[in-house]
């Protein structure tokens, strides 16, 4: 919601400055190239008083009582040999947070410098994602800050490249990415009464307009009429109408076609199978696998990606109305499977599973990804640092893992071995929704199995990531991180047909 603006600047900064942010390596606490005078000694006597040795996940704020800049934050980057881009994007996004808390409505960074040894690629690109990251935030319900408080955001962060580390074209990129990343946070943190089905459509009509893509909502009749009474049948307990979305980007000189699918549950009570009050309103957040599919279509089309994509959203309320799917019940999916339905609240892999039919049969497509938050056993087995997967084929498995590797989505395999799926089978119908209590992320990804036919396909379960990940300097410790978009960007440019 609140951008902050990144500025590309090659040389020193002139000109008062509220704050300048210097990042110091652990191997040689020293000022670099670029860093003014008063400053620099300020440096020098933190690092003699032991106050400040640049060591990771350390930073100082320092008043500066003459020359034009105010303020000085150092940013420790610890060790360069350990460097690598996730803890580049981290102290960044310490830095980033920072300078948001302290209100000022302008900073300037200096880049870091002699880090081409790191493992970081562009300098210029991941400072300038962790910063906009860090300084996210989300305040469209609060009123106007009180007035003992100034009544400043930050606005406008110039990255100043004294020693030729990066380019205005790497910065810029790292903006865009930024940028994605808080449009899924955002889509996220809106509550359930605005960021409805229909509002998530809106918002890929809106990219799509931007982005030159095609997008098709498909409607409450349209579904009926191509037979997709698995996501209708969740549907039916919300007066809210779902949502089908559909976006394709189609490049000139595309090599091959890939489908990302997101869950879109705008509301999870549970349905019938009501959850406990207990946190119920984080399921609000049960929509951040189609944020991120949508958000990642603003992205690639500024990346100069050369693979078709089709990304889609089944978005949905699960509530307990008078019409309700009532545990018991058995529905046909679009591929003609008939699914009995023992928990309600398993409602993700019944919209999930009518999209991927759908798309599998409509786009043809290659290979591909669903995002979902699908499981809260994924949050029990793996906590909030890395994304669960589950997958038929291991090969594009292994390029969905290093490309969460590369944006900083850790991604992490569960064993989709073929007796799980014996718990999916059902005594009245082809497919039951739920397993035993036991391995439900394993369960649950392989209900989504039987709807995806022989296409390479990796089911990433983020309900652990979506939200509620603390101390992690670019992500937000409340609300929505924005999980998967960069991963999406990362795998469609890395793509190779598996
Ligand atoms: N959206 C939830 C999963 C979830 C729960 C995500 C908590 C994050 C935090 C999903 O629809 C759900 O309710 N899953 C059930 C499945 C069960 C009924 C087999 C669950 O995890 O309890
Ligand atoms: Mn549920
Ligand atoms: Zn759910």
């Amino acid at each position: 919601m609140s951008q902050v603006e990144l500025v590309y600047q090659k040389g020193e900064g002139k000109g008062p400055q509220a704050c300048l942010v210097v990042f110091v390596s652990q191997d040689k606490p020293a000022a670099p190239k670029g860093c003014p005078k008063p400053a620099q000694a300020l440096l020098e006597r933190a690092v003699k008083l032991k106050s400040f040795a640049g060591k990771k996940g350390q930073s100082r704020m320092l008043l500066v009582t003459e020359g034009p800049v105010e303020r000085v934050l150092l940013v420790g980057l610890g060790k360069t040999s350990e460097l690598d881009r996730e803890a580049l994007r981290r102290a960044a996004g310490a830095a980033g947070k920072l300078l948001a808390d302290m209100k000022v409505a302008q900073a300037a960074v200096l880049l870091p410098q002699g880090l081409k040894s790191a493992k970081v690629g562009d300098v210029g690109t991941v400072l300038a994602e962790g910063l906009a990251l860090g300084a996210y935030t989300f305040l469209p319900y609060k009123a106007q800050p009180p007035k003992d408080e100034p009544a400043v955001t930050l606005k406008k962060i110039t990255l100043l490249d004294v020693a030729s580390e990066s380019s205005k074209q790497a910065v810029a990129q790292g903006t865009a990415r930024a940028a994605a990343i808080c449009r899924a946070r955002d889509l996220g943190n809106h509550p359930a009464n605005v960021a409805t089905p229909e509002y998530l459509a809106q918002e890929a009509k809106q990219i799509g307009k931007a982005r030159d893509l095609k997008v098709t909502v498909l409607d409450e009749a349209q579904m009926k009429k191509l037979g997709m009474d698995m996501l209708l049948g969740v549907a039916r307990g919300s007066r809210q109408p779902p949502r089908l979305i559909i976006m394709e980007y189609r490049p000139k000189g595309a090599k091959g076609t890939l489908m990302f699918v997101g869950k879109g549950i705008t509301f999870d009570s549970g349905g019938i199978s009501i959850k406990p009050s207990q946190a119920m309103d984080e399921m609000k957040f049960d929509m951040c696998g189609a944020a991120a599919v949508i958000s990642a279509m603003d992205l690639i089309p500024q990346m100069d990606i050369k693979v078709n994509i089709v990304a889609m959203a089944p978005a949905c309320e699960n509530l307990p109305g008078g019409l309700a799917q009532k545990p018991g019940d058995i529905v046909k999916a679009y591929n003609g499977k008939t699914v009995e339905i023992l928990n309600t609240d398993a409602e993700g892999r019944l919209v999930l599973g009518d999209a991927l039919a759908y798309g599998v049969e409509k786009f043809k497509p290659d290979a591909i990804v669903d995002l979902a938050t699908l499981t809260g056993a994924c949050v029990v087995a793996l906590g909030h640092y890395a994304t669960g997967a589950v997958s038929n084929h291991e090969a594009w498995q292994s390029q969905v893992v290093a490309a969460g590797r590369s944006a900083g989505d850790l991604v992490w395999p569960f064993p989709a071995l073929a007796v799980y799926e014996e718990e999916l089978k059902g005594k009245f119908s082809d497919l039951k929704n739920i397993g035993s209590r036991d391995a439900g992320t394993i369960t649950g990804g392989l209900f989504l199995k039987s709807f995806v036919g022989e296409t390479p396909w990796v089911h990433l379960d983020i309900a652990g990531t979506a939200w509620g990940v603390k101390n992690m300097g670019h992500i937000p410790n409340d609300g929505a991180t924005g999980v998967g978009v960069a991963l999406l960007a990362d795998l469609a440019a890395a793509y190779k047909k598996p």
